[in-house]
This record gives C-alpha cells, sequence and structure tokens, in this order.
C-alpha cells in the first residue's frame, strides 16, 4: 500500500495517520489530468478517509468511475478544502484563478504541481498566502517517480508530513527546498526523464552508424537503459561505483567512458544543457506572472 513507508516514520506517523484517517479533512484536486488522476488513485488506494472533490470538466473513464463508487465527488459546488491540489496546466492558471479561489478558506493550505507558477504568483492571483509548490516528474504517473517540495517559510511544522504523505502516490519525495534552487532542481529531476529517453536515442543512433540493425540497436540500447535502471534502483550503492564496477581497467568500457567522460564532453555538456533548462524555466516563470 502506497502510505505504508511513512507509518515508519515514527512520532510523525501520528500526523499521517490522521491524514490518512481523519474523516473530516477535506481535499479538493483542481485538473484530474495525467498527474492529478495518478494522485488522487493514490489517495484511494491508501484508504483515505475523508473527503476528495475533483474539479475536472473532462473526467475520464477511471475518475467518473470513482464518482460513481462514491469514492469522490466530481465538479461540485466549490467549498473550502482543507488542502487545495492545483494539477492544472501552468497556461491554463491565469484564467482558472478565480475559480480556484472558491475553493479556498482563510484555513485551506494549496499545493500546486504547476511547472513555472511561482509562489508569489500563486498568492497573489489566489488571494492566499498559504501556497506550496511541489514539482513531480513523469514515472510518477507509474509511481516510480521523485517529487520535490517547496514550502513557504513561514510553513507550520506538521505541513511538510501532510504534504509529503499526499505526494508519496508518484513515489519518492525530496526536499523541502528554497524556491530559488527549484528551477535547477526541475532541470536535474523534472526534465531528467527526458535524458534517459535521450541516451536510448543516442546509443541506438550510434550503434547502427557502427553496422548494426536500427531496429535491433534500439532494442538493445533500450533494454540496457531499463535494466541498468532497475539495477540501480535495486542497489544502495552510488552511480559512480556501479560504474566502476562495470568497467574493467583497460577494457572496452574504459574506452568508451574516456571519451564520453572527457571534461569537454559529457560533463560540461550537462552543466550547459542544464543552465539551458534553467533559463528557461525563469523565462516560463516570469510569463506566468
Ligand atoms: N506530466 C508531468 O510529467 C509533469 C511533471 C511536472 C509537473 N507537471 C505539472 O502537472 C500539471 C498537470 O500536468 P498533466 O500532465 O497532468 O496535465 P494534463 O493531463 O493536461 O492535466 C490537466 C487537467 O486539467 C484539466 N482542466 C482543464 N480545465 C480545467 C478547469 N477549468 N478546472 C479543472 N480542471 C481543468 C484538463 O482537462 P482537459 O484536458 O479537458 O483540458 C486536464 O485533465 C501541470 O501544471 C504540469 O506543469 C507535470
Amino acid at each position: 500500500m502506497i502510505f505504508v513507508g511513512v507509518f515508519s516514520l515514527g512520532p510523525l506517523s501520528r500526523l499521517v495517520h490522521d491524514l490518512i484517517m481523519d474523516t473530516t479533512t477535506r481535499i479538493t484536486l483542481i485538473g484530474a489530468g495525467r498527474m492529478g488522476s495518478a494522485l488522487a488513485g493514490g489517495w484511494l488506494k491508501a484508504g483515505f478517509a475523508g473527503q476528495v472533490d475533483i474539479v475536472e470538466p473532462r473526467p475520464s473513464t477511471e475518475v467518473s468511475a470513482w464518482e460513481a463508487t462514491g469514492q469522490v465527488r466530481l465538479n461540485c459546488e466549490a467549498n473550502p478544502a482543507d488542502i487545495l491540489v492545483v494539477a492544472v496546466k501552468p497556461q491554463m492558471f491565469g484564467e482558472l484563478a478565480a475559480e480556484i479561489s472558491s475553493h479556498i478558506g482563510p484555513e485551506t493550505r494549496v499545493l500546486s504541481i504547476m511547472a513555472g507558477v511561482s509562489m508569489a504568483t500563486l498568492s497573489d492571483k489566489l488571494g492566499t498566502q498559504n501556497v506550496a509548490r511541489a514539482m513531480p516528474n513523469t514515472p510518477g504517473l507509474i509511481g516510480r517517480g521523485v517529487t520535490i517540495l517547496c514550502l513557504p517559510g513561514d510553513a507550520e511544522a506538521d505541513l511538510e508530513v501532510r504534504l509529503r504523505t499526499l505526494l508519496e502516490p508518484l513515489g519518492s519525495v525530496e526536499g523541502p527546498i528554497s524556491e530559488a534552487l527549484l528551477p535547477a532542481a526541475t532541470a536535474v529531476s523534472g526534465c531528467g526523464p527526458a535524458y534517459g529517453f535521450l541516451l536510448a536515442e543516442v546509443m541506438a543512433a550510434a550503434g547502427a552508424k557502427h553496422g548494426l540493425d536500427p531496429d535491433m540497436a534500439m532494442r538493445l540500447a533500450r533494454k540496457t537503459v531499463e535494466g541498468a535502471g532497475a539495477l540501480m534502483a535495486s542497489s544502495p550503492e552510488p552511480a559512480a561505483i556501479l560504474r566502476k564496477n562495470v568497467t574493467s581497467p583497460n577494457g572496452v568500457t574504459q574506452a568508451a567512458l574516456e571519451v564520453l567522460m572527457h571534461e569537454e564532453a559529457m560533463p560540461s555538456v550537462f552543466v550547459e544543457a542544464l543552465r539551458a533548462a534553467i533559463d528557461r524555466d525563469r523565462e516560463l516563470a516570469s510569463e506566468t506572472e
């Protein structure tokens, strides 16, 4: 069960237990697309006993089934939530802000998973200071993601536990970190799945250049990236040790790594790539202000 891990938090487990089992807690989710549904599905699986309200103009079959079985209420009249999770596209936020505000009362805590919408913009457009942000990544859709949490400076002590608990259906939760570092963290984990897919692509293309059948090269590259990820997930060793473990001195892997790890190759290319992502993140954030 998704929330089982948090029950081992010792003194914190009471807070988590209260959040899950308290029948009076009310969570409202705005936007049940891919991420929003992954979150809400996790809350339901974990046996969240409170009220889950979902606002979604075009609910999926899955979301409609939750409503039909009485597990959630869908598009019901706005009332202040205890926790309001905003999971709509960032481009829609401006036009939806007034509607979203109708679910906010003085005690409501807002958690936004929208990329590039700052806490200042959230506060400004939603008319509350009680805002927090989280940045999930795509593997969260299968519960294998990592989400970065950002809290306001004056957040009460139990808010972190409550929000972590709500985000755990997507995978592990890191932070809280300062919002100033969120673009850098996003450039690593938010964008990172694409780097992993790119690795499979370029490995396959290089294999084809060296004579392999392109389809066979893609199967080899894909399974290798999948397998390396699974191996890393199953091992406590740092990535560098796992790499060294498969690199015999003066062997063929070392020959390839000397090219890839040359100062001007992957190390500096990644610094540059992350710089570009961080700059773009800041540009997009200024567009949603
Ligand atoms: N997917 C990721 O890997 C990822 C990673 C990090 C952050 N995020 C953030 O997560 C958020 C959601 O992403 P997503 O991939 O789940 O997007 P998505 O699948 O497009 O989900 C957004 C949902 O909001 C719905 N919506 C539209 N108008 C609405 C309204 N008036 N009230 C309530 N809901 C409304 C959309 O419905 P329609 O489709 O019918 O318009 C859609 O179902 C985004 O802000 C994104 O930045 C996503």
